[in-house]
């Protein structure tokens, strides 16, 4: 077994900054990751980071901004978290040699994004998560910092009790991808799940092929609370063909978007006509698809994205990423032709309970990033929120497990019972729902097993459990687990995307359940233990599964219009009654639904909601 104080779960932003933080606490940390660190989906992050740095601006402006791009939903102590902390964070990166772009006067460049009332973004070129990402991890080496890299998670070892906010979690289990090895790790103070997205979950999406939701996933099924998981953002510039990401950059500096009759729409439309577009991502993905649903789109599919008057020296200057993606995705040369693009889904708003210090109501347990849910974004994230939120809230779960006092967060976790609860659509008797095939061979052997154990006895008992689990998807001669992927792809594409209706999010729930059902007997063809991606990628299928459901159940049940989530239904933001997170608890595999209310009282004000229009 291997022992550290704080083990880190991901090496994405978010898990190198929390490791980094508890280093610099002291504590003996290692970094558990599927993929090595400079080769995580960060490095795929394009526009910018936001942050108040001139003195033009301040962090009440980026608040406010933050909470009205929430469109009401997010926390404000969690959003004044970030937006004071993130001027700092972002110093620190530039001490620690990260190549921002820069004015001639040698400060760090910002520019406009969407939804900003400030040009705050700042950015290294349109490849700024990948300067960060490299930044960070040269700060890993330099301190010395343990990385199993390629060693993939599949399992929290948490304490039984009934209640999870009694439980405590003591450690990981990990699937060496090289070796087939699956060993525990014990974590000493505490686990940081910085897993990052969900992208997966959809067909069409920006996010990365290992994006699956394994942390989120983990942790529902370990007992803590998954929040607001049906506001999903669908990023307005997307390549049709791939899913490769745009950056909200090109429109940052000018670019503009045209329908097939070569109108600027989000102006000739009236669908943002202050911003246009560099209104927030949800009004221009609403635009762009309202535009080819009147006919106006190019192919039936998409519009254009033009950034050929910005001219070569500024694009080459400040966007040469783009024209690489362009041509090398699309087959497009952008200084010559306009690039065609599309909503896809890009970010996941929802994630794992947490308060503003990082923590889960279980014990030792801490979750940061885009797998965290504090909830800075609410319903709808501001382009340049992500990376701030990766390096603000992983340094801060960083230092909490590690052991610094950051005071106590005024975010409440756990504590499902104060609060209303909900009704699930079509609710599934416990145990049919989650736990499948080989899954149901691990957890029994576990339940009969009881609590009182020690803490190494607990890691043990993961160990096993997930051991038994392997053997059983490797014995058994099922099904391939790629056709039922696809399946709630497809299905989550085309029934819980940008536009959603009630037949359509009842038939998507109908896809999955079968899916679920199918996963019973799936098996993994390839028998070898050394790289078996196939194992892997059916392990993943499992939480793509989960996290389909609760996407599902959660557009389901809000029946109002916030933000991203746009129901045919109910074309109001109603406040009367749903100044609410929707949150989702593992009763053994039966959600659980229930809500808790926004937090919009400030350090010194409270947030107002007001109409929000760009
Ligand atoms: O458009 C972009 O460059 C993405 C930025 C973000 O998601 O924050």
């Amino acid at each position: 077994m291997h022992e550290h104080d704080v083990i880190v779960v991901g090496a994405g932003g978010a898990g190198l900054r929390a490791a980094i933080a508890a280093q610099e606490e002291g504590a003996d940390v290692a970094i558990v990751s599927k993929l090595h660190p400079v080769r995580s989906h960060t490095g795929a992050a394009e526009g910018g980071i936001n942050a108040a740095l001139r003195e033009a601006d301040s962090w009440e402006d980026h608040a406010y901004d933050t909470m009205k791009g929430s469109d009401y939903l997010g926390d404000a102590p969690a959003i004044e978290t970030l937006a004071q902390d993130s001027p700092e964070e972002v110093i620190q990166l530039e001490h620690w040699g990260m190549a921002f772009s820069r004015e001639e006067d040698g400060r760090v460049s910002q520019r406009p994004f969407g939804g900003l009332s400030f040009p705050r973004t700042t950015y290294a070129g349109a490849e700024t998560g990948h300067q960060l990402l490299h930044t960070m991890y040269e700060q890993l080496v330099k301190r010395g910092i343990e990385v199993y890299d390629e060693w993939y998670v599949l399992d929290l070892a948490v304490s039984d009790e009934d209640d999870p906010e009694d439980r405590t979690c003591h450690g990981v289990v990990g699937y060496d991808i090289q070796s087939g090895n699956i060993e525990g790790f014990r974590a000493r103070d505490g686990v940081i799940l910085a897993t990052g997205g969900l992208g997966q979950v959809f067909d069409h999406t920006t996010n990365a092929v290992a994006n699956t939701g394994d942390g989120v996933a983990m942790a529902y099924r370990a007992g803590v609370p998954i929040e607001d998981m049906e506001f999903i953002q669908f990023h307005p510039t997307s390549l049709p063909s791939t899913g490769v990401l745009i950056s909200e950059g090109v429109r940052g500096e000018g670019g503009i978007l045209y329908n097939s009759e070569g109108e600027r729409f989000m102006f000739e439309y009236g669908y943002a006509s202050n911003d246009g577009e560099l209104a927030s991502r949800d009004v221009v993905a609403r635009a762009e698809l309202s535009e080819v649903n009147e006919g106006r789109g190019i192919e039936d599919e998409y519009v254009h994205l033009d950034m050929r008057h910005l001219g070569e020296e500024r694009i080459t200057d400040r966007l040469e990423n783009i024209l690489h993606l362009a041509k090398d995705f699309e087959g497009v040369d952008a200084l010559e032709e306009p690039m065609p693009v599309k909503p896809g889904q890009h970010y996941a708003m929802g994630g794992i309970e947490t308060d503003e210090n990082g923590e889960t109501c279980i014990g030792g347990l801490y979750a940061a990033g885009e797998c965290a849910c504090a909830s800075v974004h609410g319903s709808n994230r501001l382009g340049g929120n992500a990376l701030p939120e990766l390096i603000v809230f992983g340094a801060r779960a960083g230092h909490h497990a590690a052991g610094r006092d950051l005071g106590e967060a005024e975010i409440t976790t756990g504590k499902r019972g104060e609060w209303e609860s909900g009704d699930v659509e079509t609710p599934v008797a416990p145990g049919e729902a989650g736990i499948s095939g080989a899954d149901a061979v691990a957890d029994g052997g576990a339940a009969a097993e009881g609590s009182g154990l020690s803490p190494d006895e607990l890691v043990a008992r993961a160990t096993e459990r997930t051991d038994r689990r392997v053997d059983a998807l490797l014995e058994n001669d099922g099904r391939n687990h790629s056709e039922i992927r696809s399946d709630v792809q497809e299905s989550m594409t085309q029934h819980v995307n940008v536009f959603r209706e009630e037949d359509g999010l009842k038939q998507a729930l109908r896809d999955i359940r079968d899916a679920r059902e199918a996963y019973q007997n799936v098996g993994v063809a390839d028998q070898s233990r050394t790289f078996n991606t196939d194992l892997l990628h059916t392990i993943e299928t499992r939480n793509i599964i989960d996290i389909a459901e609760a996407i599902t159940l959660g557009a389901l049940a809000r029946d109002e219009f916030r933000g991203a989530h746009w129901r045919k239904e109910y074309q109001e933001r109603d406040d009367e009654n749903w100044l609410k997170h929707t949150m989702l608890s593992w009763n053994d595999g039966s959600p659980e639904l229930w809500y808790k209310p926004v937090l919009l009282e400030g350090d010194e004000k409270r947030y107002e909601p007001k109409i929000r229009s760009y």
